[in-house]
């Protein structure tokens, strides 16, 4: 069958068998994973620390240290493949149409440049003009209304809630069709977290973008993706839509981590740890 590639059918990202070796240390993260992400969709990664979240979003564009990793599979992309595409090709599309954020805003951002000159590098093959009322645009979508004092700050003079929020107002400067997001609420306070989260679904639904949310937080995950996914020591054991997560869990870690968020254990049931020998590892 042939799709458009602009068809709601066909998946805008589409990995393929991805495996992640690290080549020093000889160990395997991530083994043989395959997921897709249509446009406009929000699809949420969890799982555990150390299960390869954050290396399978790196690699997507080939972030990862290449004298170090050797990445392997299909990474598709608007109809390529951009684990084999040129370096050049590939920069068109990093940060363009595939754009980031990090759970530390203050790390992405450089401590001795001004927030107005590292967006207007962004897109500085814009006329000065009309970087100046992109820039204050786009500020004013993630809600700083004051853009000129904002322009002329420096990373530190900002609040790690404002920093994230420039940090997403630098994302979708380009209109990026996906937005990586790396547990970009995890550094903040738990109001803080409610409203970039809030911000994201807000821009999300008014530009269509897709947004691989990568989260810990599992309530947080029920408000907020179509689809989630579970990984689980370089594995993804489940994935279905979120709602179905929700109210059926097949795996036994996914049962584990699900019953730890008290909204969804019964009401007198105690905690239950995640059983390790259960689940067959050690
Ligand atoms: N540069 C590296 N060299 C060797 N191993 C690495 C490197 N980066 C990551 N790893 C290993 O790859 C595995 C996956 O790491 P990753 O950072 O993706 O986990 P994660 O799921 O994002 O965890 P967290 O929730 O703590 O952020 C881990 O075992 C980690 O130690
Ligand atoms: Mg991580």
């Amino acid at each position: 069958m042939i799709l458009s590639t602009s068809s709601k059918h066909t998946p805008l990202l589409s990995i393929v068998d991805l495996k992640i070796h690290f080549t020093l240390v000889n160990k395997e993260a991530v083994h043989g994973i395959s997921f897709g992400i249509f446009p406009g969709e929000i699809v949420a990664l969890i799982g555990e620390s150390g299960s390869g979240k954050s290396v399978t979003a790196l690699s997507v564009t080939r972030l990862l240290p290449p004298k170090e990793t050797r990445v392997l599979g299909e990474i598709n992309f608007q109809g390529k493949n951009l684990l084999t595409i040129s370096l050049k090709e590939l920069t068109a599309i990093r940060g363009r149409k595939i754009a980031y954020i990090f759970q530390e805003p203050g790390a992405s951002l450089n401590p001795s440049l001004t927030m107005g000159y590292q967006m207007s590098e962004i897109i500085r093959h814009l006329p000065k003009k009309e970087r100046l009322q992109q820039i204050q645009s786009r500020l004013r979508d993630v809600g700083i209304m004051d853009t000129e004092r904002c322009y002329r700050s420096y990373p530190h003079e900002l609040s790690g809630g404002m920093q994230q929020r420039v940090m997403i107002a630098m994302a979708i400067l380009q209109e990026p069709d996906l937005l990586i997001a790396d547990e970009p609420t995890t550094a903040l306070d738990v109001t803080l977290q409610k409203q970039i989260l809030d911000l994201l679904k807000k821009l999300q639904e008014q530009r269509k973008f897709a947004i691989l949310m990568i989260t810990h937080n599992l309530l947080l995950v029920s408000h907020f993706a179509d689809r989630t996914l579970v990984m689980f020591r370089g594995n993804i054991v489940e994935s279905g839509e979120t709602r179905t997560l929700l109210q059926n869990q097949k795996h036994p870690y996914t049962k584990a981590l699900f019953q730890c968020i008290p909204r969804f254990r019964h009401k007198h049931q105690v905690l239950n740890p995640i059983d390790y020998a259960e689940l067959g590892v050690a």
